[in-house]
């Protein structure tokens, strides 16, 4: 074949879930136990940004993350790759020279490179923006014909939480019935014009690499949480329903007992794990006190929180000015410095896939 490299960058945001995933009925398809619902991020400031190239010269898949090479051998990529491959069409750039058969895309081998913009594997959903970015851009390259939701099926088989990242605005994953998985895939509530007032501020507590991967914690949570039951069967589907209600009414208000009451029992559930597990930490607890005194001390909540698998806080205010005085009180609270474990602030909005 003659030489040639045909590319395709895209940039993906991360999400943050506000009814939380936590718990796999399917390990390998990455089933989850629970419907979840999360609100994507502006792309600015927490997005992976991926390039990704085919060629006749390269001899096997490669992955570059952060600039450093990473196995592309686990069970995650290699499913992603393996479903886009399959759905590759006929691809033709007469400039360049390039014409590919949809037959060719088994064979030929890709180069990734992708980049975060803020901390990987810090409980700032880097892997549900890395996926989904890869997802995106070699559908893109293979000249895949799928939509989003379909391919945000195929993003929750390299990590669950992924597949809310193919969407702006505020994203449900139906977690289905069936046991292929064909039906647990993403929809978009409302995009991202739908309630532009909210501002995102996430207070990088610490940007260390979590010790417990959600992969790990999940697997342990299922094993031996009888709180996860309740969760999952009793509290989860009803919170649903009213957080759809308040995403659609801009209700911030519900919208904010339901993230922070969410966030909680996540993080309950964490505890009643055997062994136990503590994503968050004192500084992570501070915040929540301030947050819920700040809020009982108003007619209605001002800021909702939510916590990842991680001690960093995601911290959504109800309007700009109400933005502009949490980040004077956090400032003022806890000034970024060792003393406080605080790293940084970063500032983010709702925002489309670009
Ligand atoms: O998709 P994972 O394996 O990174 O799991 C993400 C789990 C949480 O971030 C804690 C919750 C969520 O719904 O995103």
């Amino acid at each position: 074949m003659a030489e040639w490299i045909h590319t395709v960058t895209a940039r993906t945001p991360t999400n943050i879930a506000v009814i939380k995933y936590w718990g796999k009925r399917d390990e390998s398809l990455i089933l989850p136990v629970n419907d979840s619902i999360s609100v994507t991020l502006d792309p600015q400031h927490l997005c992976t940004t991926t390039t990704v190239a085919v060629s006749p010269s390269f001899d096997q898949d490669r992955m570059w993350l952060n600039g450093k090479e990473i196995s592309l051998s686990g069970g995650r990529y290699q499913n992603c790759l393996r479903e886009i491959r399959a759905r590759g069409e006929d691809f033709e750039d007469k400039e360049k020279g390039i014409k590919i058969a949809k037959q060719d895309w088994q064979k030929l081998r890709v180069h990734v490179a992708s980049y975060n913009n803020f901390p990987t594997a810090a409980g700032l959903a880097s892997s549900a923006a890395g996926l989904a970015c890869l997802v995106f851009a070699l559908a893109k390259l293979m000249n895949a014909k799928e939509d989003a939701s379909q391919l945000s099926a195929i993003a929750r088989q390299g990590s669950g939480s992924a597949c809310r990242s193919l969407y702006g605005g505020f994203v449900k994953w139906i977690m289905g019935k069936e046991v292929n998985g064909s039906d647990s895939l993403a929809v978009q509530l409302a995009d991202e014009n739908h309630w532009d007032d909210l501002v995102i501020i996430i207070a990088v507590v610490s940007s260390r690499q979590k010790e417990t991967s959600s992969t790990t914690g999940m697997r342990d949570t299922v094993e031996t949480s009888i709180l996860l039951q309740h969760r999952a069967r009793e509290v989860v589907p009803k919170r649903i329903v009213k957080m759809e209600e308040a995403i659609r009414n801009r209700n911030f208000s519900l919208f904010a007992q339901l993230a922070c009451a969410d966030s909680n029992q996540f993080h309950a559930v964490c505890l009643d794990t055997c062994p136990p597990i503590f994503y968050m930490n004192d500084t992570s607890h501070r915040i929540i006190s301030c947050i819920e005194k700040w809020n009982r001390f108003e007619e209605s909540p001002q800021v909702a929180y939510t916590f990842d698998a991680g001690p960093n806080a995601v911290l959504i205010a109800r309007n700009r000015k109400t933005a502009a005085l949490l980040l004077q009180r956090l400032l003022y609270f806890f000034p970024p410095s060792a003393d406080t474990d605080m790293g940084s602030y970063v500032l983010g909005d709702k925002s489309i896939l670009k």
